[in-house]
């Protein structure tokens, strides 16, 4: 920008002594005030500004506006991109003629203009915001723009700008990537929002779509899960009569932030990093094969993480059995069974990014029930979606055409749910399909969906809590919904025995347990709808209801496949409900009508501990104390149920998934029952039937289905240890070069850098001593040999004592492969043993 001929001394001077005589600067272009190769237009806080540039090694010249406080020039727009100036002699400035914004090169020939040509006395000015705009001189209400450079985009988009339509005037803004790094004209990639049907952003190269952000679903765009709003930047999506949009805001004035689409085909997102002088790249698209437009065909879902990358969804096969096994899944899959349209049911895809939606039909009044009415209705009708899942979801997209471009993500990543349409018969069994894939990852072999497994989301809402005292006052708002013979069946059924004082108890206090009548349940639930499920595990589904009291509950409706009688379910239920300790989820009632077995719970707010624990912006709200509250609450809670109460209650899938928290963060365990429920041949020390959560299954269980109350200890210590690090025991190698979380704490451990395994979110404030004795105490749970770990007592001992001694733990029993006893265990040979591909138990890939 600075003439270069000018003398250094002489730039100096001018600009130490009389800043204003570099007045090579203007605030406006008109008519008189015309913009010169020496001089720039600058906007009035001097965020930005306009003026000509020569890009790196090339002899055209354009006008640009570039950061005027960013040393590394970073230009944002060029004016005339398509028509260059031959030397850096141009002139900006107002037609006198009309009042068009024009560019006229050394010959005073018009090289460019804004197009502009009604006349009047207009102005050019640049705004802030990086804006150029046109507009009459007495008239600077946005409103009456005559022209903006917003509306002009290059590759670039700023703070502010629309990505989108604009239907009073036809137009939509999109960004088109420059030529080459020294070339601005028009490339070949452009970043455009198409607005039919559900509304999604393509990035183009010369039209061909290369890859597609996936709809607005109210957060983000379906395919780009990780774009979340923060406390610097928020992202904006308008969709009205009038316009459709897409547009960031930054919330901080001293941070930069742009989006560009660059020359080789990639959308790129910067941010200024004003201490080291750098545009550091934020986030980038497309970023792998699954972001290849199409990549798994018609019907395909792309997962990056299994191999090959391409399944076909559930009631479909590859069309090209060959080229698929060839890894090449662009043929897609076809339907096994043809609908017909009358019986048809629904298969549930979860985290997924929704299929492309050109033709999708939106209603965003709708919820998800009557939106699975609206698709069976209409024969064409293949899926549906929640078009927003704000709020637990609503509104209603209705895809009509094949399905294409779907993609995996895992549940941390996020991905919304999405409903495909299938024939009856291939709606069995429950396990989603994977094309013809053998993955052994994914391929869910449940030896019996009897106990303990996948109840995930289902333990998300469940709670059993009631108030103190609540069991002493049984005529309260939840005994209105007894049904006359509920007092019949309790009072018929046998006692159970009781720890507490019988004497205090009169007989039908023995047997309280409210009895829901099933209407209520239906009514409470709006007969369990979609809008109203919570989750869904293996031992049902949950939903969450309303009593006419108002009191928020969770309603566990058991899948019949418990297995069991009546008879024997109540009982269970009973004794269950007996259970009472402020570290155990309670139960409210339950439900026993024909088929129908229903457990009721209070519903709370603070979910399960992994919602906070392993999602990067919750995490910090565990901080050290809480933490410390959460693992002597758990330890409390499993030494009740292994001690304390009278029937010994071996957990068997505790898990953070499994840990409640109420609204004060207390811990609280919940479906410790369940195995009781689903019970049956369970009584018995050992089971033919392995289930639990892989990672936190101790070696003796997993591999010879051996349990008891040693085996939850070691769970345990694997909740200890992510407690106290933040970071799963599960995926851990994928993601850290270590085998697992176990054997990381051990090595930090045995090296003496323990308290290097805490979480860095749990702030500052600990007490070292403290974390010690947690991650000792974990060590010590996920012993190898069962004999070797602690009991409950011992544990909340250790917890709770300064001064307790503690033994030294041994290598952890981390491993999936268990090493034969009777090798020696000095610990390198110990861990070569462990492999973690070695996984020859049936089980649930739950959370
Ligand atoms: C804005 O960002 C700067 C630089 O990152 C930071 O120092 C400052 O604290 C931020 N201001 C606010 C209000 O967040
Ligand atoms: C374009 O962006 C992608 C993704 O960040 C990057 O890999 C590529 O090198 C970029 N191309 C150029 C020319 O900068
Ligand atoms: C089915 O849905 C498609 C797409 O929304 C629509 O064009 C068609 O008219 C519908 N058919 C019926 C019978 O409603």
């Amino acid at each position: 920008m600075w003439n270069n001929n000018t003398p250094h001394h002489l730039l100096l001077i001018s600009f130490i002594f009389c800043p204003f005589l570099t007045a090579a600067s203007l605030d406006l272009i008109s008519t008189t005030q015309i913009l010169t190769k020496d001089q720039v237009l600058l906007s009035p806080q001097a965020e930005f500004e306009l003026g000509f540039f020569s890009p790196g090694t090339s002899n055209a010249w354009y006008i640009g506006i570039w950061y005027k406080n960013i040393e590394l020039q970073t230009v944002v727009w060029v004016g005339n991109r398509d028509a260059p100036l031959r030397n850096s002699s141009g002139v900006l400035k107002i037609s006198a003629a009309n009042g068009d914004l024009v560019l006229l090169d050394d010959s005073g020939k018009l090289v460019w203009s804004a197009n502009y040509s009604s006349g009047g006395n207009t102005v050019a000015e640049l705004q802030d915001s990086g804006n150029l705009v046109l507009r009459l001189e007495n008239d600077a209400s946005p409103d009456n723009y005559l022209w903006q450079s917003f509306d002009q985009p290059t590759d670039t988009l700023l703070p502010g700008m629309k990505l989108g339509w604009d239907s009073k005037t036809g137009l939509n803004r999109y960004i088109n990537s420059w030529k080459s790094a020294d070339d601005p004209s028009s490339g070949d990639y452009s970043f455009k929002l198409d607005i039919y049907g559900f509304p999604e952003v393509y990035l183009t190269h010369r039209g061909a779509i290369d890859y597609r952000s996936g709809p607005w679903n109210g957060v983000g765009f379906s395919g780009v899960p990780e774009m979340k709003p923060s406390a610097i930047v928020s992202f904006l999506f308008k969709m009205n009569p009038d316009e459709v949009y897409y547009s960031f805001q930054l919330h901080n004035k001293s941070v930069y932030s742009r989006l560009t689409v660059n020359y080789s085909g990639a959308l790129q997102r910067f941010t200024w990093i004003p201490t080291s002088k750098i545009w550091s790249l934020f986030w980038y698209a497309p970023k792998d094969q699954c972001d290849v437009y199409k990549e798994c065909g018609l019907y395909g879902i792309c997962d990056p993480n299994m191999s090959p990358i391409c399944k076909c969804i559930k009631g479909f096969k590859p069309k090209n059995l060959q080229a698929w096994n060839l890894r090449d899944g662009s043929e897609g899959c076809v339907r096994i069974t043809d609908l017909d349209c009358g019986n048809d049911g629904f298969v549930t895809l979860n985290n997924m990014k929704l299929p492309d939606s050109g033709t999708t039909f939106v209603d965003p009044e709708m919820n998800l029930d009557q939106c699975q009415q609206l698709c069976k209705s209409n024969c064409s009708c293949q899926g549906y979606s929640n078009s927003n899942i704000t709020n637990g979801g609503s509104g209603c997209a209705i895809w009509a055409t094949g399905l294409y471009d779907m993609r995996q993500y895992t549940a941390a990543e996020g991905g919304q749910s999405f409903y495909v349409r299938l024939a009856a018969s291939d709606l069995e069994p429950v396990v989603l399909g994977h094309g013809n894939s053998s993955d052994k990852k994914r391929t869910l072999k449940i030896a019996g969906i009897a106990i303990g497994i996948g109840v995930l989301l289902a333990s998300l809402a469940v709670f059993f809590l009631w108030k103190k005292g609540k069991s002493k006052t049984s005529q309260g708002s939840i005994s209105e919904h007894r049904v006359p013979r509920s007092q019949d069946f309790l009072m018929s059924s046998p006692t159970i025995p009781s720890k507490r004082d019988h004497s205090k108890e009169t007989a039908a206090d023995e047997l309280e347990l409210p009895l829901f009548d099933f209407d209520t349940i239906v009514a409470a639930t709006e007969n369990f709808s979609q809008a109203n499920k919570l989750g869904q595990g293996g031992f049902g589904s949950v939903y969450r209801a309303m009593l006419v009291e108002g009191q928020d509950v969770a309603v566990k409706r058991l899948s019949k496949s418990s297995g069991q009688g009546t008879e024997e379910f109540k009982n269970e239920v009973k004794l269950i409900a007996r259970l009472q300790h402020r570290n155990l989820v309670r139960l409210l009632g339950c439900c026993i009508e024909m088929e129908e077995k229903i457990l009721i719970y209070e519903y709370m707010e603070n979910k399960s501990l992994d919602s906070f624990l392993f999602k990067k912006n919750k995490s910090a709200l565990l901080d050290w104390p809480r933490r410390f509250n959460i693992i002597c609450g758990v330890a409390r809670g499993l030494l009740y149920l292994h001690q304390d109460s009278r029937f010994r209650i071996i957990h068997r899938d505790l898990k953070a998934s499994n840990i409640l928290l109420d609204k004060d963060m207390n811990p609280k365990i919940s479906d410790f029952g369940m195995a009781r429920i689903f019970g049956g041949d369970q009584t018995e020390a050992n089971t033919k039937k392995v289930v639990g959560t892989y990672g936190y299954m101790a070696p003796e269980y997993a591999m010879d289905g051996l349990f008891s109350v040693k085996s939850d200890v070691f769970s345990f210590g694997v909740l200890v240890l992510e407690i106290v690090s933040g970071k799963k025991n599960r995926g851990f190698y994928q993601t850290n070069n270590h085998l697992n979380l176990l054997a990381y704490a051990w090595g930090l451990y045995r090296e003496g850098r323990a308290l290097e395994l805490m979480d860095a979110d749990s702030g500052k404030s600990y007490s070292a001593s403290e974390v010690m004795r947690c991650i000792q105490v974990g060590l010590l749970c996920v012993q190898e040999q069962a004999e070797d770990r602690p009991n409950m007592s011992t544990v909340v001992l250790m917890l709770s004592s300064e001064s307790a001694s503690m033994p030294q733990p041994k290598n952890p029993g981390f491993c999936l492969g268990r090493r034969p006893v009777e090798t020696d265990s000095s610990s390198s040979k110990q861990e070569e043993s462990c492999t973690v591909n070695q996984v020859t138990v049936t089980m649930m890939d739950g959370r």
